[in-house]
């Protein structure tokens, strides 16, 4: 008999999948249950049908997995904001590590990935200094699950003390009318790895504090040394204060507000500009041993990536926060750059995220002496 949308099914969870439901198989069709954790039995009733997936709606939990626990916030379910609170740390991580994997080599038509790097958060709750948050009609919180409404949040459990404090100041004078204000735990200045950065009001800025010295030790390191270095997506200039003491020159690249506040924490020479008018224009111009990429969550234009293969630098280091698109850029990116180094970073736990830092090594760099 063939499923109908409305229908009941008990399947069984193998995996998570990226987007953070967990996937089972019924009837030769693989189902989508959001809030499920692998080894879970479970009902859910079928909501969207696909002639090989479905997507479907927990009911009941009928035999727990060995990873599912007692989530440890009071809004998982009706907040939108993190989706694995039900899955205990170690399914976490996994769960990250295998979405990365799996877009690299399905996506990537990567076969042979170098070990994997995990770098854990030192606190999986408690460890978040900044978020967007929503106000409408008196409340202060997140978006509901699948829905703009706003879910009231008191206490929210991956804020970290002084996150927490500007929430409570929030639901203490709450906005009028609606819309989303970001809140941070830290002030206009702050300190990574010994160096102070400025941070304006808009600019992004990594979310978890307790992770910007280690992450930023990771990708300066995988940049190597050398002559001549361009970075792209360079925000406030987070890497940029880092690598531009290894290179003889650094041209950094942002289109934003963080311009600004880049060419005051760095002595490297800072353009704005998209990265996807400004690269192209560089063919035949600029011979970097180093490309720095950090795109937002969409990756990079096609034009970056078709520049890039151009230009040919000894190495490319791709920090991403979307497995998917990292993936893309990578396959488009082509085969004379082969993948060294891959390091995950669990910079959102409860969530999941995949922030990632992979390097590339161009198969002719043997001919420039610099890059370590
Ligand atoms: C993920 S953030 C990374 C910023 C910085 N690397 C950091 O870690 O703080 C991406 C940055 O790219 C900038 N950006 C987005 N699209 C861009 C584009 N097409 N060209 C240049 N910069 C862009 C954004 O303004 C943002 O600052």
């Amino acid at each position: 008999m063939r499923p109908e949308v409305g229908a009941s099914v008990e399947l069984t969870i193998d995996t998570l999948a990226a987007g953070g439901d967990g996937v089972g198989r019924h009837d030769g069709r693989v189902i989508f249950v959001p809030r499920s954790a692998p080894g879970d039995r479970v009902q859910a009733q079928l909501l969207r049908l696909h002639p090989r997936y479905a997507h479907a709606a927990l009911v009941r939990v009928l035999e727990p997995g060995p990873h599912r626990r007692e989530s440890p916030c009071p809004y998982f379910g009706s907040c939108g904001g993190c989706r694995w609170l039900h899955l205990d740390d170690a399914a976490q991580e996994a769960g990250r590590a295998a979405i990365l994997r799996d877009a690299l080599t399905r996506i990537g038509g990567m076969r042979e990935l170098p070990p994997l790097t995990h770098v854990r958060s030192p606190r999986s709750l408690g460890y978040r200094s900044r978020a967007r948050v929503a106000h409408a009609r008196g409340r202060v919180g997140f978006r509901a699950w699948h829905s703009h409404e706003v879910v009231d949040i008191e206490r929210c459990v991956v804020f970290d003390a002084e996150t927490q404090a500007e929430l409570d100041a929030l639901q203490t004078a709450t906005p009028r009318g609606s819309g989303e204000i970001e809140i941070r735990g830290y002030s206009e200045e702050v300190e990574v790895a010994g160096r102070k950065l400025n941070v304006g009001p808009h600019a992004f800025f990594q979310a978890n504090r307790l992770l910007w010295d280690r992450w930023f030790e990771v990708v300066v390191k995988a940049c190597g040394t050398g002559q001549l270095a361009v970075e792209l997506y360079a925000g406030v200039g987070f890497y940029t204060v880092g690598v531009e003491e290894n290179f003889s020159t650094l041209i950094a690249v942002e289109r934003g507000a963080a311009v600004h506040d880049a060419r005051r924490n760095s002595k490297a020479q800072v353009i704005r500009a998209a990265a996807e008018s400004w690269l192209p224009a560089q063919v035949g111009k600029l011979l970097p041993d180093l490309m720095l990429l950090n795109p937002p969550r969409s990756g990079c234009d096609a034009r970056v990536i078709d520049a890039l293969r151009k230009i040919a630098p000894a190495r490319v280091v791709y920090v991403s926060c979307e497995p998917s698109t990292l993936a893309r850029d990578l396959a488009r990116l082509g085969p004379n750059f082969r993948l060294t180094g891959l390091t995950l970073l669990d910079a959102l736990p409860q969530t999941h995220h995949v922030e990632s830092v992979v390097t590339l090594e161009h198969i002719d760099s043997r001919s420039r002496t610099h890059v370590q």
